[in-house]
């Protein structure tokens, strides 16, 4: 009989969406260059499906993958973002892909490339995108989905999505866990819903990722406080992230960094983490997203601080060569009251950073959806990402609320719960970050935060010296407080005679 779905790419993310899709009832097509793939899949799902038929069926080129399924063909593509994206459609093409089919890209690509493949497969197909989040496992037992495009392909995706989807128990916003192959969750809100036209949801799991890379570096910062001024060892920083979990921090960021910690390195006993190097990758998406701030204008500091912090552990040779150099604070000593009071400032610190993350992410969303025409609906976005994907915390039931309260919020700062929890939390935000300062640790992202607030919350900034300034060397002219917006003033600056203020 005939497939349901047509899938290309059976990696480590494709390889457990399809076993995914296949445990809620979808027959599924394969193809994948690397036959061996193909028979891990056929593998587990032999070994998953008990005496069921076979879910999956292996194919060994993209016109038996047409051929196997029911028409209009729907084929899901799970591959390296770029140029494979459209070697495959390309393919597809050839092998006789029609104008009504549907091939929907799951990887992490570039926002624009979505908007363009769009358009230039116009007529050959219907181009739709769904980014994904949640990794090997969510992929396996529920992902967090950000489709866009074309509305009628979503009608014909939506109940494939709903049902592959993380689910949240709509009465406590918390993830309903699912670790069992064969027993998909059923009941519970599904964590996808359509974004908006194309290139939407792309951007917003660009952004998705950007908070990612911030968040992660939060949690970093927090470690290396821990560990270099107040002299904590793995065990016990593990043991402050558990219990923070525990509450308002509790993530499964949070969660992941207390099982990093915990854990020895089989080999030496050390302590895993010390024998990590300390140097950071990236694939791209924070980056995408502090450009994008960049070019829109929406300030998204920390984002930016986290993506440098990656850069900067990567130069390691020259750290390494600089630590002998470059002289720091001389050490303070602390007794145990003042260790315990450092931790619990530091907590207070982290939320009111990651509040100020997400304010960054959401403005820069909201920034971005006025400038392309799109409608996004925030309070949709942080309730799709209360489970499933990697941002996945207690806090995100928080935020929808606050976008349910004002779907117009300018910054997710003012909305009165976060004004509220931020100017109880500020003291010890200050503390931590003074302390860390004096103490010679680097955290850049919970300093760019705490500054964020700051400059947000200031009505007169020193941006009229700059405007001077600039009006000064270059003639480039400012507003008055005093007239109408718009109108263009300059001073004819003389070496020492008066200025003299003139209309332009
Ligand atoms: C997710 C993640 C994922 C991303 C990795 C790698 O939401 O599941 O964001 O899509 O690929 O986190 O990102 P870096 O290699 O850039 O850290």
């Amino acid at each position: 009989s005939l497939c349901d779905i047509g899938f290309v790419g059976a990696g480590v993310m494709g390889k457990n969406l399809i076993l995914n899709l296949a445990d809620n009832g979808y027959r599924v097509a394969a193809f994948d260059l690397d036959h061996q793939r193909l028979e891990a899949l056929l593998a587990q799902d032999a070994a998953e499906r008990g005496n069921q038929a076979p879910r999956v069926v292996a194919c060994s080129s993209y016109t038996e993958l047409l051929g196997r399924l029911s028409a209009p063909h729907l084929i899901v593509l799970s591959v390296p973002a770029g140029k494979p994206v459209d070697d495959i459609c390309h393919k597809l093409i050839d092998a006789g892909i029609q104008a009504d089919d549907i091939v929907v890209d799951t990887g992490n690509s570039l926002w624009t490339d979505t908007v363009e493949r769009e358009k230039s497969y116009e007529g050959k197909f219907i181009f739709f995108s769904t980014a994904v989040s949640g990794g090997e496992e969510g992929a396996r037992f529920g992902p967090s989905l950000m489709p866009s495009g074309d509305p009628y392909a979503w009608t014909r995706i939506k109940p494939v999505w709903q049902a592959i989807a993380a689910k949240v128990d709509p009465a406590s916003g918390k993830p309903i866990e699912r670790k069992i192959p064969g027993q998909p969750v059923k009941e519970g809100e599904p964590c996808a819903t359509y974004i908006g036209p194309t290139g939407s949801g792309h951007y917003v799991k660009m952004v998705h990722n950007g908070i990612e890379y911030a968040d992660m570096q939060l949690i970093c910062e927090a470690y290396q406080v821990m560990r270099d001024q107040l002299d904590m060892n793995p065990q016990d920083i593990a043991g402050v992230f558990k219990a923070w979990n525990q509450g308002i921090l509790n993530s499964y960021l949070m969660e992941i960094s207390a099982e990093v910690l915990a854990t020895s390195d089989s080999e030496t006993g050390l302590p895993l983490v010390d024998v990590i190097l300390d140097k950071a990758g990236q694939k791209g998406t924070g980056l995408w997203t502090a450009v994008s701030s960049l070019q829109l204008g929406s300030p998204a500091p920390s984002i930016a601080e986290a993506v440098y912090a990656r850069s900067l552990s990567a130069l390691k040779a020259e750290r390494v060569k600089a630590s002998s150099v470059l002289a720091g604070p001389s050490p303070q000593l602390l007794d145990d009251a003042q260790k315990q009071a450092r931790v619990e400032a530091l907590h207070d610190a982290l939320y009111c950073a990651k509040v100020c993350v997400y304010a960054q992410g959401f403005h820069l969303m909201k920034t971005a959806a006025a400038e392309q025409g799109w409608e996004l609906n925030f309070a949709e976005i942080a309730k799709i990402w209360r489970a499933g994907c990697i941002i996945r915390a207690v806090f995100l039931q928080s935020i929808t609320e606050a976008y349910q309260r004002n779907e117009e919020l300018a910054n997710l700062l003012v909305d009165p719960f976060f004004a509220k929890q931020i100017s109880g939390f500020q003291q010890h935000w200050r503390q931590a970050v003074a302390n860390a300062t004096l103490a010679g640790i680097p955290v850049p992202a919970l300093s760019s935060a705490l500054s964020y607030y700051d400059a947000y919350r200031t009505a007169v900034l020193p941006a009229n010296l700059l405007q001077g300034q600039r009006d000064f060397f270059g003639a480039h002219t400012f507003e008055r407080t005093d007239q109408p917006k718009g109108k263009s003033f300059h001073v004819l600056w003389s070496d020492a005679g008066r200025p003299m203020t003139r209309i332009k």
